[in-house]
């Protein structure tokens, strides 16, 4: 796969994407409104407290008392209801304009389904189907490219989170959730499930690769072709249960409760993101997914050391 800037993970402050700038901008008013607030009321307190401390001369007598104040209570009333209403109106503006927007004909769409520790993505218009990575094109003011995200769940509650594009929204069974997501820098950005789901919640990475109108559509022209597969390694991966659970388009492996493996190693990482998608790591992740990932639905598969060898040269050649 070409090489991308990777970019941090989970940088609300630094947006790449059109509903992460419109939230971005908001949160800054929320804090600098919050801040002017603290710096306030924190300064009047640190005032009184010095400027009205006790003094050894006053230890006898009783400070003034004072009742009620027409002025001062109308303006703690007013003022906080205008920064009430003024924080409200700029929330609902986000709100509405990040949910109102609805694909118009044409537009990318894609699916992504939560499950038990990975996610599903299918691209229906194209035909294509893969896991744990999502690739778009990127957004210009000129070209604007939004991609709109079907959220679904196969077992429990996940949600879809990758802060520098845009906010979580979550996945949940037998349910259809929608949203868009517009990135307007290139590159890879991170997520990860933010919603508790189990066991390897943490391990439930997400990456968004951004790239030009080109490059994406190489991609896609990739993934919808067949692999050139090692015929020797095929028959053992066919043989074995593994077809339970994955699909290899093109063969009689149809499974459908793991990821899709046609072009696994187009994908960067292997685990949803546990770690790199190596040679070395394959093999160790086959031997045994419990060591990696405890938990995972992936089971030890108890292989000879030959069928091991024949699975991961079988597997690294589905590119
Ligand atoms: Cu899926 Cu947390």
């Amino acid at each position: 796969m070409t090489s991308h800037t990777l970019h941090a993970i989970g940088n609300i402050f630094r947006p790449a994407g059109a509903s992460a700038q419109s939230i971005y901008e908001l949160s800054i008013l929320v804090l600098a409104v919050c801040l002017a607030i603290f710096l306030t009321v924190a300064g009047v307190l640190t005032y009184t407290i010095v400027r009205f401390r006790r003094a050894t001369a006053d230890i006898d007598r009783e400070p003034p008392q004072v009742y009620g104040s027409n002025q001062i209570e109308i303006a703690w009333t007013v003022i906080p209801i205008l920064i009430v209403v003024v924080l409200t109106m700029a929330t609902a503006r986000v709100v509405f304009d990040i949910q109102g927007r609805r694909p118009p004909a044409g537009a990318l769409q894609a699916t992504v389904i939560g499950h038990q520790w990975w996610w599903e993505i299918r691209y229906p218009s194209l035909g294509i189907v893969t896991a744990n990575e999502l690739h778009m094109p990127i957004s210009t003011a000129a070209d604007p490219r939004p991609t709109f995200l079907k959220l679904e769940s196969i077992d429990v509650a996940h949600s879809f989170w990758v802060p520098q594009i845009a906010g979580k929204t979550d996945l949940i069974p037998n349910r259809s959730n929608t949203m868009w997501i517009e990135p307007t820098v290139a590159g890879v950005f991170l997520g990860n499930c933010a919603e508790f789901c189990g066991m390897q919640h943490a391990n439930m990475l997400l990456r968004v690769v951004v790239e030009s109108e080109d490059a994406f559509s190489q991609w896609a022209a990739a993934q919808r072709e067949q692999a050139r597969r090692d015929r020797a390694g095929e028959e053992s991966f066919l043989s074995l249960s593994c077809t339970n659970c994955h699909a290899i388009s093109g063969t009689a492996a149809v499974g459908a409760f793991g990821p899709d493996l046609s072009h696994l190693m187009s994908r960067q990482t292997l685990g949803a993101g546990v770690v790199a998608n190596t040679a070395e790591n394959l093999r160790q992740w086959i031997r045994d997914p419990q060591i990696m990932k405890p938990g995972s639905l992936m089971p030890n598969m108890q292989l000879s050391d030959r069928e091991l060898e024949q699975l991961v040269a079988y597997l690294l050649s589905l590119k």
